[in-house]
């Protein structure tokens, strides 16, 4: 029998059909899930927002070049391994940041795990070159975080007349010198 050109046998035919099948159910299936994703709202609710200035558009760059992602979460960039710094701007400001990524440890007032000396895998971030901590500092100032969500500091707005005069009842004077009142700081 001549060599080269002959039909396929019947078991190809059949697995090249079962195979093109995958195929076509793999794009249909893409096409339905895709619309349906557009179609329907997020399924969680986003509390997390940015709106960066020039300087902390550099620093997401910086972020992102230095390896910051390798332990955080910013912008649904990074790992959980580290803290997640969505919303960083809402519990601290970009002079906290600061000091903190060039002296951590005095700068939390307690040991830390990886930011400090080396050995530790953080080390290289207060030795980042002075405008690049700035950069960086403005970056995660700009990330802020709706209150009363997991990534604030901060209650939600809502206020219950009842709670605050039970408080106000029980609760040891001693607590209202040890304690101050974070939904009266203004910040979101
Ligand atoms: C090896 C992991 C690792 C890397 C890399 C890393 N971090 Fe961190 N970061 C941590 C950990 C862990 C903490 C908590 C403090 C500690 O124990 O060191 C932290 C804390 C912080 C905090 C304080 C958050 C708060 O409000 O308490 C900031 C800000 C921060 N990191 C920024 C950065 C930036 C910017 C970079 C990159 C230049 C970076 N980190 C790289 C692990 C890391």
């Amino acid at each position: 029998m001549a060599e080269g050109k002959r039909g396929l046998k019947v078991g190809e035919k059949v697995l090249f059909g079962i195979f093109g099948a995958f195929v076509l159910l793999a794009a249909v299936g893409f096409y339905f899930m895709d619309a349906a994703v557009q179609q329907h709202p997020a399924m969680f609710k986003v509390t997390t927002h940015y709106n960066l200035s020039a300087l902390g558009e550099e620093g997401s760059s910086i972020f992102l070049k230095e390896g910051c992602t390798d332990c955080h979460r910013a912008m649904q960039d990074g790992t959980n391994s580290g803290l997640s710094l969505d919303g960083e701007g809402s519990k601290r400001d970009a002079k906290w940041i600061y000091a903190f990524l060039k002296h951590p440890q005095e700068t939390y007032g307690a040991t830390t795990i990886d930011h400090r000396d080396a050995p530790a895998a953080a080390a290289f971030v207060a030795a980042l070159p002075e405008e690049k901590i700035r950069a960086l500092a403005a970056f995660l100032s700009e990330l802020t975080a709706d209150r009363g969500s997991a990534s604030s500091s901060l209650p939600p707005e809502a206020h219950d007349d009842f709670v605050d005069k039970m408080v106000s009842i029980w609760a040891p004077e001693s607590w209202k010198l040890k304690y101050k009142d974070v939904r009266k700081e203004g910040k979101q």
